[in-house]
C-alpha cells in the first residue's frame, strides 16, 4: 500500500476526527487517520491533544490506558505521560526522576473548528478549510454521521459531486426516472477571499421529488458544488418552489486507510422547523443509498490516469476534480500509474 508519508498533500492537511462536543474535558478516544492510530484527548482545561496511540515502551495502545490529571498511563506497565507526551513516571523504577526519562509519545497538531476536532499529521500547508456558510448566523447547523465507508476518500467526493445518479440511487427523493437529463453547467477554478480556493460547478439544475426534509412537492433545484480541499466538498441547494430556503451541505472526509473512510457531514440551512433527528434521518437515508455504490466501484481508489474510465460531457465536474487531484500530486486513495493494480 502507498505510505501516507508518500503523500505530503494529505500529510500536511487538516482532517476531522471527532465532533468536538463528544470529547468532554478529561476524556480520551481512539481514532485513526492516514493509517496512523491516534488517541484524541482533552485536558481538564479543555485543550485538545492528538497523539500516536502507541506507547514508546512496547507499543501498547495508550487509549486503552487511563487518563487522570492530564496524564495518560499505559495499561501494560503503567508508564505515565504528561500533556506534552513526555514520560514522567515508570512504576517499575519509581526512583527515576522525570529529568532522567527519555520516552516521548509522538504528538500531532489538533484544533477545533466548525464543531469538529481536526488533526494534522505533518506541517500544515494551509489553515483549516473555508466554510463561510458555517459562520453565517442566519443558518442553523446540524452535524450528521459519521458514516464509515469501505472506499477511498476521492471516490466518495466524486460521488458527492455527481448529479446523474440521482434518479437511480435516490429515486423518489433526489431524482426520478422521467427526469434524468442534466442541463449543461459551468465548471471553473476559483481563488476567493470568502470561499478559499479550488474548483466549483455552478448553475447545476436537477428535478427533485423531495429535495429536503421540509419539501412537500417536487421542484427544480439549483445546485452549486465546490471542492476546497482534496477531501472536502461543499454543495449548496436552492429549491425554486421554496422561496428563501437555503442549504449548504459540507462533506469532510477522514481517511482511515486508502480504502476506508469516515465521513462527517455538516448542514448549514434555513430549516428551523425540523428536529435535529429529522434532519439527520433524511441525510442518513441519502448517504446510506450512496454507500453501497462507492463500496462496490472498482478499483476502490480513484483512477487519475486519463482514459482509465469512460466519461461524458456531464462528467465535467468529476473530470475537473480528477485534474485538481492530479495537479496537487495526490497519491493516497488514487491510482496514478497503469502498473498499479491494487484495488
Ligand atoms: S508498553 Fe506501555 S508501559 Fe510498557
Ligand atoms: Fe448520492
Amino acid at each position: 500500500m502507498s505510505s501516507p508519508l508518500n503523500d505530503s498533500v494529505l500529510q500536511n492537511d487538516w482532517h476531522p476526527v471527532a465532533i468536538a462536543s463528544t470529547l468532554t474535558n478529561g476524556s480520551m478516544m481512539p481514532s485513526q487517520c492516514l493509517d496512523t492510530q491516534l488517541v484524541i484527548w482533552r485536558e481538564l482545561n479543555g485543550t485538545v491533544h492528538a497523539w500516536e496511540d502507541r506507547c514508546p515502551h512496547r507499543g501498547m495502545k495508550l487509549s486503552m490506558g487511563t487518563l487522570q490529571a492530564d496524564s495518560i498511563s499505559c495499561p501494560y506497565h503503567g508508564w505515565t505521560y504528561g500533556s506534552e507526551g513526555r514520560c514522567k513516571f515508570v512504576p517499575a523504577l519509581p526512583e527515576l526522576r522525570e529529568a532522567d526519562l527519555k520516552a516521548q509519545v509522538k504528538t500531532y497538531l489538533a484544533r477545533e473548528r466548525y464543531g469538529l476536532i481536526w488533526v494534522c499529521l505533518g506541517t500544515p500547508a494551509e489553515d483549516i478549510l473555508c466554510f463561510p456558510e458555517f459562520d453565517d448566523a442566519h443558518l442553523r447547523k446540524v452535524w450528521c454521521g459519521p458514516y464509515d465507508v469501505q472506499s477511498s476518500g476521492p471516490r466518495i467526493v466524486e460521488n458527492f459531486l455527481d448529479m446523474a445518479h440521482f434518479a437511480y440511487v435516490h429515486e423518489g427523493i433526489l431524482g426520478e426516472k422521467s427526469e434524468t437529463a442534466i442541463r449543461d453547467y459551468t465548471v471553473e477554478s476559483f481563488d476567493d477571499s470568502h470561499y478559499g480556493s479550488g474548483i466549483w460547478a455552478k448553475k447545476c439544475y436537477a428535478w427533485q421529488p423531495r429535495s429536503n426534509s421540509l419539501a412537500t412537492n417536487g421542484s427544480h433545484v439549483e445546485y452549486t458544488y465546490r471542492v476546497v480541499r482534496p477531501l472536502t466538498a461543499i454543495l449548496t441547494k436552492e429549491p425554486q418552489s421554496q422561496e428563501g430556503f437555503r442549504e449548504a451541505i459540507s462533506l469532510h472526509l477522514q481517511p482511515l486507510t486508502e480504502t476506508s473512510t469516515r465521513v462527517w457531514i455538516i448542514l448549514a440551512l434555513t430549516n428551523f422547523e425540523s428536529s435535529d433527528e429529522e434532519l439527520r434521518t433524511f441525510q442518513d437515508t441519502i448517504f446510506l443509498q450512496d454507500k453501497p455504490i462507492v463500496e462496490n466501484q472498482q478499483p476502490l481508489r480513484l483512477p487519475l490516469i486519463p482514459g482509465a474510465e469512460m466519461s461524458m460531457a456531464i462528467d465535467r465536474m468529476s473530470l475537473a476534480y480528477r485534474r485538481y487531484l492530479t495537479d496537487k500530486q495526490l497519491r493516497y486513495g488514487v491510482v496514478t500509474t497503469n502498473e498499479d493494480r491494487r484495488c
